[in-house]
């Protein structure tokens, strides 16, 4: 697929400008890095993009059923990575909240049936105004996570390949003070 610059750079460039903006209050502990932890800790490219949805447009019930999504579904990991995810379709979206639902109960938690069933019902109407009907607007954000989602799993590498440098040769052991 060829990167669409023209949609793709805004994207980018706000990412580097968050980025060195973050950078002047980002704890890492040990490693030296551009990017925040959070961002060094993303698992899925959707983890990077939009937290939250502006669903004022959205009829009420909808309205409603998001407050449900949004507490649910950002209590193990960001709820960006539904939000940004790539699936549209009830379907799709019956399987992934049936599996997280799985999940929560392995934690020992209840995910009652009504509110599986509200969840699914934003994230289908979420998808079709954001995700279906502004098809190529939700390509191109696509397109930017999977850039910057590249770019940080190279950081990782490098912070890794850095961090066993840091770590003591085996030629040298420790033989304790004489
Ligand atoms: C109990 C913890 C937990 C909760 C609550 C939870 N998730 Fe997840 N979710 C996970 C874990 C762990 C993963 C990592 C991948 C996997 O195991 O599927 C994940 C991954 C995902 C993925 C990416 C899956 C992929 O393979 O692309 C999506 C989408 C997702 N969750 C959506 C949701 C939605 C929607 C909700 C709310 C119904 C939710 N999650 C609630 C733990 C949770």
């Amino acid at each position: 697929m060829k990167l669409n610059l023209v949609k793709t750079l805004p994207f980018l460039i706000l990412f580097i400008l968050t980025a060195c903006q973050k950078q002047e209050t980002a704890e890492s502990p040990m490693q030296e890095s551009a990017m925040t932890s959070s961002e060094l800790a993303a698992k899925f490219p959707s983890d990077l993009g939009f937290s939250t949805i502006d669903v004022s447009a959205y009829p009420r019930d909808i309205q409603e059923d998001y407050k449900i999504f949004l507490a649910v579904c950002s209590s193990c990991h960001t709820p960006a990575r539904a939000i940004n995810a790539p699936m549209t379709s009830e379907q799709d979206w019956k399987r992934y909240v049936h599996r997280m639902h799985v999940k929560i109960e392995r934690r020992g938690y209840l995910l009652g049936k009504e509110d599986e069933e509200k969840i699914v019902a934003f994230l289908k109407y979420d998808s079709k105004i954001r995700k279906i009907d502004r098809k190529s607007e939700f390509a191109s954000q696509q397109e930017a996570l999977g850039v910057i989602f590249g770019q940080i799993s190279k950081e990782r590498e490098r912070l890794s390949r850095e961090e066993i440098n840091r770590l003591p040769k085996k030629e040298t052991p420790y033989v304790g003070v004489k």
